[in-house]
């Protein structure tokens, strides 16, 4: 790749540097690793230990990339990787290389030294039919605390023949882990923050966890990762509206946090009053992100706002000035307007499909989980009544990234 060393630093530093969504990150810091050295594939890890009082550390595999088999896909389609686990011990690489905070070159995955103490799991080969073959495997750690784990499989050279990772490689790809350290520690801390918030305000029964808000955030970057493929938005527009999309979208309850218990809690359906009660998440969630100088604050104020409108004009708040709450549009007897259509900010419309399609597919105080055909069925009948009907039908084009996400995030995990 011959990039100095400085060069690619500084331009390492400047992309991961500007990203705030932990998820994001780690899919960015896999193929930013794995463009540096020309890899085909890769995946990447992280130290998975929330849960306290069940023994063993684990390696949780958060993102899978290849190239080979994304070639075989339709344009705009995502992988689908498997969801797996793996214990931090000394028998496969990458939990080798967790345990002993080691980086590992191996030439060749099928012909490692018989006196190596771990071995390579060719499962994933037998299932896609791919063919591993170079691996270079190394930890994210900071100050001998680790975050995770990557592994970059099979060097491409000129010809797209698989060759071994070099010692230059190795070097590029240390330093490398020492930017994305850094970044991953600052995404980490964003994170935490966002959590506690949501702690305060939804979550405050200790049963959940960040699960339905990382659900919705992930559902809605599949919606409009794919929404900006059609409408051919790329690059860093792309990627900085994914950032802070999935942050507001976490954030999009927040205003929960202003509702009394006695409501928010209630094991049955609300009143007429307290039902109008609850509306007000809405503008009470506005509200917090009154400091609209960043992006990320105003999108978030946005979403908040708007992801319970209609796209038929009859939700909620409407046209109201969120910090006075007077009405900006009303009709003649004085009762706000909703917005309709294309009035309700983008953001919203799409919190809103991914809000709702958690809600009808997870238990809640006041209802039981709905089957997923019950659910499909559902949101195809509200397509353009309460929904955006292009959004819906992509998040039909999306649907099994949505059931890897949900899939990926369970009501009873911390992650
Ligand atoms: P939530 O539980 O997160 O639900 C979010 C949205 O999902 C709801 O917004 C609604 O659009 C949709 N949804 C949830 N359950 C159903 C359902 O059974 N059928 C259909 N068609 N849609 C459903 P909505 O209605 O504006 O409610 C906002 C929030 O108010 C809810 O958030 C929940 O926290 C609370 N809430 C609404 N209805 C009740 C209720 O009857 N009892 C209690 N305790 N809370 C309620
Ligand atoms: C890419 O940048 O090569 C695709 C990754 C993405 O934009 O999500
Ligand atoms: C946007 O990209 O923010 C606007 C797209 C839309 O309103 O459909
Ligand atoms: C991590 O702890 O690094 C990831 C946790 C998360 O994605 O919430
Ligand atoms: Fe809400
Ligand atoms: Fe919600």
């Amino acid at each position: 790749m011959n990039k100095t060393g400085l060069e690619s630093i500084l331009r390492v530093t400047s992309e991961l540097g500007s990203i705030q969504d932990i998820d994001l990150l780690l899919e960015r810091i896999l193929l930013m690793a794995r463009r540096e050295v020309d890899a085909d594939a890769g995946s990447i890890y992280v130290k998975h230990d929330e849960r306290e009082g069940e023994g063993e550390e684990r390696l949780l595999i958060r993102y899978a990339q290849n190239d080979t088999i994304q070639k075989t896909l339709a344009p705009g389609e995502k992988q689908i990787y498997t969801i797996f686990s793996l214990p931090i011990d000394e028998k496969s690489v990458a939990g080798y290389c967790a345990s002993k905070m080691e980086m590992i070159n191996i030439p060749d995955a099928y012909n490692i030294p018989q006196d190596a103490p771990y071995s390579f799991n060719s499962s994933f080969d037998v299932l896609t039919g791919y063919k591993t073959t170079s691996t270079f495997t190394f930890p994210l750690a900071n100050r001998e605390k680790l975050l995770g784990v990557i592994q970059v499989i099979n060097k491409m050279d000129r010809e797209g023949k698989p060759i071994p990772f070099t010692r230059e490689d190795e070097l590029v790809l240390t330093n490398f882990a020492v930017t994305a350290t850094a970044a991953l520690d600052k995404a980490r801390t964003t994170r935490a923050m966002i959590l506690r918030m949501i702690k305060m305000s939804e979550l405050r029964d200790p049963s959940e966890t960040g699960s339905h808000v990382s659900r919705v955030a992930g559902y809605s970057a599949e919606i409009y990762e794919r929404w900006a493929h059609n409408h051919n938005v790329h690059g860093d527009e792309r990627t900085k509206f994914l950032d802070i999309l999935r942050i507001g979208a976490m954030l999009h309850d927040v205003g929960k946090v202003a509702i009394p218990d006695k409501i928010l809690k209630k094991p049955g359906l609300l009143t007429e009053g307290e039902f109008d009660h609850m509306k007000h998440h809405t503008v009470y969630g506005a509200g917090l992100f009154s400091d609209t100088n960043s992006l990320v604050d105003s999108l978030s104020m946005e979403i908040a706002l708007s992801h319970h409108e209609r796209w038929d004009g009859t939700g909620y708040p409407g046209w109201v000035d969120p910090f006075t709450l007077k009405p900006l549009r009303a009709d003649k007897n004085g009762r706000t307007l909703g917005k309709k259509g294309d009035e309700i900010p983008f953001a919203g419309r799409i919190v809103a499909i991914a809000d709702v399609f958690d809600a009808l597919s997870s238990k809640r105080a006041y209802k039981e989980a709905w089957e997923e055909e019950k659910v499909l069925g559902q949101m195809k009948e509200l397509s353009g009544v309460q929904f955006d009907p292009e959004l819906v039908d992509i998040f039909f084009d999306v649907l099994p990234s949505i059931r890897h996400t949900q899939a990926m995030h369970p009501d009873a995990a911390a992650v």
